[in-house]
């Protein structure tokens, strides 16, 4: 693959990729018998909780003439939209009832439906699949049900915390996921006087290996300069601690630290909104620090810190790329950027023309950089 990738030559609709499950909203922002109004993947939706606190997720445009849903009246079961007052199941999306038909006209309600989509609560999280654009002009029919399950993260015992952070960021999600997976801004952007300065920076050595739809960086001990190796130190015996980073298509990077029976385990997502907006939610789960009075609170702290640098950096960067400038990948410290536009092809490629994907490693690398 070329240093220099061709970000601008990628085709917006590229930028996107569908039949995937992706982070709507924090569940708690969703109440029982109440609607919210969301975007994902330039397609808008509106989610809510049914009278039993089941969500769902749908179309946020009427089929009649495209009133918002979410401007409508939910009683917990149907949602009625504003203009026509045209009733849905809240879940199926069907249509139950249009008010201006009088009893001889035979319109068959039942065979409207408002676009309906599967919709899962996960690790405090409300997950909607956005399936492959159906052909243009269709409207919609009933609902079809997600391949598999939301993703979840990994968890090692059955006590646990739970927090999760999010954050707007005002690129395209091709940004904001290389921004995640790239180690070398790290002494640059990630700098305060508890964690690390710039003069830590040291050369590293890391192995990867291909996964299903992605890439792992091999369990291996965390680097001496990072703050949860600083932090777990304090817990364990500092040569049984290891940590897993895996990333899978289409935005899913985990993150597994186990150090004896303690662990620590999160899913950052980073999800396309418009074509150049996208969302960071950062879900981590964990059984350390119970025994430090302020344990969550500080993890939250820190890790609230590190998204803050890194929101701050892509808002500074939007600003610079929005003349499309020339960019360039390097090796190594970029080859997981590659590795992350080369995956996303190969899945483009199978969406498009069918037939098997092809994944672009074909066994363990190692990689070297300084951070
Ligand atoms: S636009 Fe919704 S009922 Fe007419
Ligand atoms: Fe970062």
């Amino acid at each position: 693959m070329p240093d220099e990738f061709p970000f601008q030559s990628q085709t917006p609709d590229a930028l996107m990729l569908f039949g995937f499950w992706y982070r709507a909203l924090p569940a708690g922002q969703l109440h029982r018998g109440r609607l919210a109004k969301t975007l994902l993947l330039e397609q808008p939706l509106v989610i809510g909780r049914d009278r039993q606190g089941q969500a769902f997720a749908l179309r946020d445009a009427c089929p009649h003439r495209g009133m918002p849903l979410s401007c409508g009246q939910f009683d917990g079961e149907q949602i009625e939209c504003s203009y026509h007052g045209w009733r849905f199941d809240a879940h199926s999306g069907q249509c139950q009832l249009i008010p201006s038909i009088v009893p001889d006209q035979n319109l068959k309600v039942d065979r409207i439906y408002a676009g309906s989509y599967p919709c899962q609560e996960r690790d405090d999280f409300i997950w909607v699949y956005i399936p492959d654009p159906g052909p243009a002009g269709a409207g919609f029919s009933k609902p079809a049900s997600a391949p598999v399950p939301a993703p979840e993260i990994s968890k090692f015992s059955e006590q646990y915390k739970l927090a999760y952070l999010t954050a707007d960021l005002p690129c395209s999600v091709d940004h904001g996921i290389i921004g995640l997976m790239d180690p070398a801004h790290g002494p640059f952007v990630h700098q305060a006087w508890w964690w690390r300065t710039q003069q830590s920076i040291h050369e590293k050595r890391k192995n990867f290996e291909p996964i299903p739809y992605g890439f792992r960086m091999s369990a291996h001990t965390p680097s001496s300069n990072s703050a949860p190796y600083k932090l777990l130190r304090l817990c364990a015996d500092a040569d049984s601690i290891t940590t897993t980073i895996d990333f899978v298509l289409p935005n899913l990077r985990s993150e597994v630290i186990r150090a004896g029976k303690y662990w620590f385990s999160s899913l950052t997502t980073v999800t396309p909104i418009t074509r150049n907006q996208c969302r960071i939610d950062v879900v981590a789960a964990w059984n350390l620090f119970r025994w430090i009075p302020f344990g969550p609170e500080l993890l939250k702290f820190v890790f609230a810190k590190f998204v803050e640098q890194d929101r701050r950096t892509m808002e500074l960067q939007s600003e610079g790329l929005k003349h499309n400038p020339h960019l360039m990948l390097i090796d190594d410290a970029d080859r997981p950027a590659k590795w992350y536009f080369a995956l996303k092809s190969a899945m483009l490629e199978v969406k498009k023309n069918g037939g098997e994907f092809r994944h672009p490693m074909t066994g363990p690398v190692t990689l070297k950089w300084r951070s």
